[in-house]
């Protein structure tokens, strides 16, 4: 069995929405709601486990439980950081999973084809993440202000999520990172400082983190032109029945007229009498 864990209980304070930007809404539903349809449209994952604020969690279950189409899912309430909210995840997995995705909530145009890619691969070899390469060069600079160095960009990659563990592997992770009172910025960080191998998989440059408010318009855009491409891929696709459909009421109107005009003329034979 295959589980998402969503970290969604951050505050949001770079989005400065005057809320948990997870709950701002993108087309009509809260981007929390948008990430768990995604994964829900993609049949290589099985449950979620949302994590969200203590205050927050009977509002967020509520909300869920009338939302049709969702996997099956678990909310519980999250920590003071992102590491802290993935540990109370990863508590309420269920008992047959086997593998954990552990995916930003405020991350919804994640494609389906991405989240296929990491579960495949971290079936194959324990641990994967979706990353993209980097587009700009990147320096290392140093407190100073003076550049210290400037990495080859060709081996510099844009980490993202979804990233995918064996649960034993994560787990372990988890309770090393908490014993050595390590705080790592991505959950893949804490299983390679175990040792063990992180693979990257190519995701995409649409997968992005809705931070600040310019993020959430450009992640409109896309969703927009998305609505506009499936309106139209269904449209195409009901062309011909469309067209078919117009033409037998064009025959049928032809039919009718023909009908009245007969009606009208045996009408006025008879003098205008019924
Ligand atoms: N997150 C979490 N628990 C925290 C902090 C963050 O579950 N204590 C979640 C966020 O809700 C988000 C994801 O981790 O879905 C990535 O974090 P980030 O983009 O930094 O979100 P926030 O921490 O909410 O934003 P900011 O850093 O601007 O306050
Ligand atoms: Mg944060």
């Amino acid at each position: 069995m295959v589980s998402v864990i969503f970290p969604a209980a951050g505050e949001g304070r770079r989005m400065n929405a005057g809320k948990n930007k997870v709950f701002v809404e993108l087309l009509g539903k809260p981007i929390l709601v948008r990430t768990l349809l995604r994964f829900s449209e993609c049949a290589a994952v099985d449950d979620f486990v949302v994590v969200v604020g203590e205050e927050d969690v009977d509002k967020v279950a509520a909300v869920l439980e009338k939302t049709p189409g969702l996997k099956p899912f678990r909310v519980v309430a999250g920590g003071s950081e992102r590491q802290y909210s993935v540990k109370n995840g990863l508590a309420a997995l269920h008992p047959d999973t086997e593998l954990v995705l552990v995916h930003d909530a405020a991350r919804p145009l994640v494609p389906v084809k991405t989240i296929e890619a990491v579960v495949a691969e971290t079936w194959r070899s324990g641990a994967a993440i979706a990353a993209v390469h980097a587009k700009n060069t990147i320096k290392v600079v140093r407190d100073d202000g003076v550049v210290e160095s400037t990495p080859d960009r060709a081996n510099l990659w844009e980490v993202q999520t979804p990233q995918g563990f064996r649960r034993d592997i994560l787990e372990a992770a988890y309770r090393r990172a908490e014993a050595d009172g390590f705080l790592g910025t991505d959950d893949a960080g804490l299983v390679e400082r175990m040792g063990f191998p992180v693979r990257v998989v190519e995701g995409s440059y649409r997968n992005l983190k809705v931070t600040t408010p310019e993020d959430l318009w450009v992640v409109e855009t896309f969703m927009e032109r998305d609505v506009v491409g499936k309106v139209k891929a269904k449209m195409e696709s009901a062309g011909a029945g469309i067209e078919e459909a117009i033409d037998d009421l064009d025959a049928f109107a032809d039919k009718l007229a023909a009908a009245v005009s007969e009606k009208l003329k045996a009408y006025r034979s008879r003098g205008g009498k019924k």
